[in-house]
């Protein structure tokens, strides 16, 4: 984004002369007004006050690596090592180059946009500029592929109780790990193997994708749901967001390293959105009624057989209508 130092200059939603503006970014007016043409071509809101400068009159929520670093404890800024990018093919592809080049600290990279966010089971993430959260951070386990067992799963309860403590209601959790509100689909979470860097210490790459502003999508086929949905633009800070989820996260991680899933079993029953539900296993075809996760967090399904445990990755459960 070209015109992010001018846009944040006109975050407050004041008029700006021209001639401050130019001042303060030390360039000709004429710079300043080709800036303008430029952030609304971008897409930015932005009226020309004759005689007295510009002003924003949709209000804007620019990232900012200073506002989230400032918002985490020494410990956990000392850390990561914190990249926000205006655009990427996809965060997580990011994360997998700096791995490979050997990043020191826990890498975490946020991006405004994704040309290609990609989610769950090949599917496409949509990432408009400016509106959500991306965001993707590596982390490395002790003990082997097999300590993985319902990890996705623990990421999704850590991510449910931080929107929760940042005042969202009714977050529950739809298997693997999906989050969803009352209303349809909030977020996703896409969990990668990199792979084993040494004997038995494997890295993973956790994405992270939470609506915010996003108003429209007309080519999403699902019902979906934004943060902006549930209290009006403005109220919600892409910075603050992503503050407290890597600090939940970084927490997260580490008592699954010490205690695994069981940790988070409870929890995450707590918030299955398919309990009590009629559902179908597209690939087994096993119908019954739906009961939470076992301790390698695959969902059990009661079908007249008997308890079904589906694993994530292999089929998908429906509710059945
Ligand atoms: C899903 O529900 O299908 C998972 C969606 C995960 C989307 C996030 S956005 C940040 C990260 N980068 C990606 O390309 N995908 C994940």
């Amino acid at each position: 984004m070209k015109s992010k130092v001018l846009v944040s200059l006109l975050s407050d939603g004041q008029v700006h002369s021209g001639e401050r503006l130019a001042a303060e970014l030390g360039v000709s007016r004429t710079a300043i007004w080709k800036q303008v043409r430029r952030a609304l071509d971008e897409g930015f809101d932005i009226e020309t006050v004759r005689g007295r400068g510009y002003r924003l009159l949709t209000p804007v929520d620019l990232l900012d690596a200073d506002a989230i670093l400032g918002e985490l404890v020494e410990a956990h800024r000392n850390l990561i090592s914190l990249t926000v990018l205006d655009e990427v093919d996809s965060t997580n592809t990011e994360i997998q180059r700096r791995v490979s080049k050997g990043v020191s600290g826990v890498p975490v990279v946020i991006a405004d946009c994704q040309t290609m966010g990609r989610g769950r089971r090949g599917r496409p993430w949509r990432s408009p500029r400016g509106q959500n959260l991306y965001l993707s951070l590596g982390l490395t386990f002790q003990g082997g592929f097999a300590v993985l067992d319902g990890l996705s799963l623990a990421l999704g309860v850590v991510v449910a109780e931080t929107l929760d403590n940042l005042g969202v209601p009714g977050v529950r959790l739809k298997w693997p790990n999906d989050i969803f509100l009352p209303d349809g689909k909030l977020g996703g979470i896409l969990v990668e193997l990199q792979g084993e860097l040494q004997e038995g210490v494997v890295q993973i790459i956790a994405g992270i994708g939470i609506n915010v502003h996003m108003s429209q999508a007309e080519d999403v086929d699902q019902a979906w749901s934004s943060l902006s949905k549930i209290s009006p633009q403005g109220a919600w800070s892409r910075n603050q967001i992503a503050s407290a989820l890597i600090a939940a996260l970084l927490k997260g991680a580490e008592t699954f390293s010490e205690k695994g899933f069981s940790a988070f079993r409870e929890a995450w029953q707590a918030r299955d959105l398919f309990e009590g539900q009629q559902l179908v296993a597209q690939g087994s075809g096993a119908i019954g009624i739906g009961c939470g996760v076992d301790e390698q967090g695959n969902y059990l399904v009661q079908a007249d057989s008997g308890m079904v445990p589906v694993r994530a990755g292999e089929i998908s459960l429906r509710v059945s209508l």
